[in-house]
């Protein structure tokens, strides 16, 4: 059985989708939560339904400097962390024709920018309560290569870089740091893509080995994995979380 009580934890993104399924696993494992995003009331809502009230720390984090001033709050509140769950992104359908430089700002903005300058203010919190766990959340995007993401794809390959980079700076300390690269998880994300492109369930399910579309549940369980010490000796990793999409081929079955 997973133990974390004791331990704190922060989860960007937790106002819905994975980060609100991955508050929920790390408070019934015993964690006390830190729970940030922009919607105070979806984030307050999702305190509300753990069995310990969180910590709510509000922050828009496509603004330059908001990585960093996130983690001296988180600091100011919770008086430090043991484990952070960098789960909020966003999402860039363009095509290469289409993409404008505004685009890859801001998407790298909030799955780059913020997630490397909010881990590393919280670094030396971790170091000093003698170590902790820090879990990005990537996406089968960045060894895939889907039609029209080429911005969103890199950042998720920048994500899973700086995983392997941090692991190797902070392993002395005893921090592991590690990414979860979700597949096709039915959140949010996925709602307008699946009002305008007729059959793109169907479609994308036909190329996961597992036949379904993931849930937040799904992802959040593999994170609570990496924040515990079922993964100690485990670190630098990138795990993927997608029904067998990202390294396996599907395509028509032979009949002779
Ligand atoms: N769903 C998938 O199929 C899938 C696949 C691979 C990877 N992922 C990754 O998984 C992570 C979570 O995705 P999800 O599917 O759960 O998406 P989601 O339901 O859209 O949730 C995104 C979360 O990020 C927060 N957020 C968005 N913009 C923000 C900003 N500027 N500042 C602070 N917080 C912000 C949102 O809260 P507010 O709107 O309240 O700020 C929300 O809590 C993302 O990093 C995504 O790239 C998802």
């Amino acid at each position: 059985m997973i133990d974390l009580s004791g331990k704190i934890a922060l989860v960007t993104g937790a106002s819905r989708g994975i980060g609100e399924a991955t508050a929920k696993a790390l408070d019934r494992a015993g964690a006390q939560l830190v729970l940030s995003g922009r919607t105070v009331e979806d984030l307050d809502r999702v305190s509300a339904e753990l069995s310990r009230p969180a910590l709510v720390v509000p922050a828009d984090l496509s603004q330059p400097g908001s990585g960093s001033e996130l983690a001296e709050r988180v600091l100011a509140v919770a008086g430090g962390v043991d484990i952070v769950v960098n789960n909020a992104g966003i999402p860039m359908r363009r095509t290469p024709e289409e993409l404008t430089e505004a685009d890859v700002d801001a998407v790298f903005a909030i799955n780059v920018r913020a997630l490397v300058m909010l881990t590393v203010g919280l670094g030396p919190s971790m170091a000093a309560r003698g170590g902790g766990s820090v879990i990005n959340v990537s996406s089968v995007a960045a060894i895939r290569g889907p039609l029209g993401r080429v911005a969103y794809a890199g950042t998720k390959g920048a994500v899973d870089g700086m995983t392997r980079a941090l692991a190797a700076d902070w392993g002395p300390s005893g921090i592991r740091v590690n990414s979860v690269a979700p597949g096709i998880i039915t959140t949010a994300i996925w709602e307008e893509s699946r009002r305008t492109v007729p059959g793109l369930i169907e479609d994308l399910a036909e190329q996961i080995a597992l036949k379904r579309w993931g849930s937040a549940e799904d992802v959040a369980d593999a994170i609570l994995f990496f924040a515990s010490d079922l993964s100690r000796y485990v670190t630098g990793e990138t795990l993927g979380v997608d029904g067998g999409m990202g390294r396996i081929g599907a395509s028509a079955r032979p009949t002779s």
